[in-house]
């Protein structure tokens, strides 16, 4: 696989609200949050947008990879929170970067995003179409909750995070993606209704509605599956993995995951008790907070992955 990740970085809004803070909001507990998700904190934007936090992690991605953002020839954007309809946040990052030879998008794979996208550039770069692009997943999830609905706008928070991926011999060993929209209805957000002189919908506003437990059922069953089937496809055994870096929903997702692969707690990362759940930035933001503890080496062998709405789900092995 001919795709190297070479730099992170990541940016959180400076406000941070902990479950307290919630407590004073609405009709929560510290310790029902805490006990059901693992989330202590997340960081909610006041001043930032969904396009200022992905140019801050990617600025600090291309820092981190020790090159100019006129070396990017793609720059791929998973969000389900973009600032504008059009246009895409990939494009106005294009500008904030002066990033003039990048072909620029978005994509919507909600939180397996990243994984999409890395599976993009990839691809990209297989097909001698891309030698070095930014992948970035950012999120202002804040402002698509119903902030009178517990359920779910305890569970998110806001960021950005970016990887530099450049063509080399070894990197990204292998990825696995799919996706099962007859199942999308368990994780939902309408856009814009449909609105003309024809016919009047009007144009209300919708926040996004969760089948939790839904959701719950299908992440402990796809997700170990979607890493074996990737471990497999790549000669790899589980115990050759440094790092299992999954996207950050609920500590007891990841713990059923760990227990499933019969790898021990501690190769699984997190964050979400500090960011919460940030969709297709939660992968990339841990990634970045992983390499940035100085915990990854040169050869290193890890997983990312993601799974969300759609539904959709993605696993890579990556050798660092
Ligand atoms: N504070 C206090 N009580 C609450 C809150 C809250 N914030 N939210 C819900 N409750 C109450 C409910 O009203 C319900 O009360 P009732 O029994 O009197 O009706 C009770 O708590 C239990 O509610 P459930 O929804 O059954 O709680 P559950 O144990 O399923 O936990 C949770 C909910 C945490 C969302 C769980 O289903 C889960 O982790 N699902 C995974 C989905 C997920 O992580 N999604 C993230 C987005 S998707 C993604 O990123 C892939």
């Amino acid at each position: 696989m001919p795709a190297r990740i070479i730099g992170t970085g990541s940016a959180l809004p400076k406000k941070a609200v902990s479950n307290g803070e919630l407590e004073k909001l609405m009709d929560t507990t510290d310790e029902w949050i805490r006990s059901r998700t693992g989330i202590e904190n997340r960081y909610i934007a006041v001043e930032e947008t969904t396009t200022s936090m992905a140019v801050e992690a990617a600025k600090r991605a291309l820092e981190n990879a020790g090159i100019g953002a006129e070396e990017l020839d793609l720059i791929i954007v998973g969000t389900i929170s973009a600032d504008m309809c059009f246009p895409s946040t990939a494009c106005q990052l294009q500008d904030a970067l002066s990033a003039v030879h990048a072909t620029a998008f978005d994509i919507n794979a909600a939180c397996a995003g990243f994984l999409f996208g890395l599976t993009i550039a990839e691809a990209y770069m297989r097909a001698g179409m891309a030698r070095t692009a930014l992948v970035v997943g950012a999120e202002t999830l804040s402002k698509m909750m119903d902030w009178n609905d517990r359920s779910t706008c305890v569970l998110f928070g806001d960021g950005a995070g970016a990887a530099v991926v450049r063509k080399d011999e070894i990197g990204i060993d292998g990825i696995v993606q799919g996706s099962d929209g007859a199942r999308g209805s368990a994780l939902v957000c309408e856009n814009r209704l449909v609105n003309n002189p024809f016919i009047q919908n009007g144009n209300r506003i919708d926040y996004a509605k969760m089948d939790g437990q839904a959701v719950y059922k299908f992440a402990v069953k796809t997700v170990p599956q979607t890493i074996t089937e990737v471990l497999e496809k790549t000669k790899t055994e589980a115990g050759q993995i440094k790092y299992f870096l999954l996207h950050q929903a609920n500590i007891r997702i990841i713990e059923s995951v760990a227990k499933k692969l019969n790898q021990p707690i501690e190769k699984f990362p997190t964050n979400l008790q500090e960011c919460g759940n940030i969709s297709a930035g939660s992968v990339p933001i841990l990634l970045d907070f992983v390499n940035r503890e100085g915990k990854l080496e040169r050869g290193d062998k890890i997983v990312l992955a993601g799974f969300g709405a759609g539904l959709t789900w993605g696993a890579a092995v990556v050798t660092w």
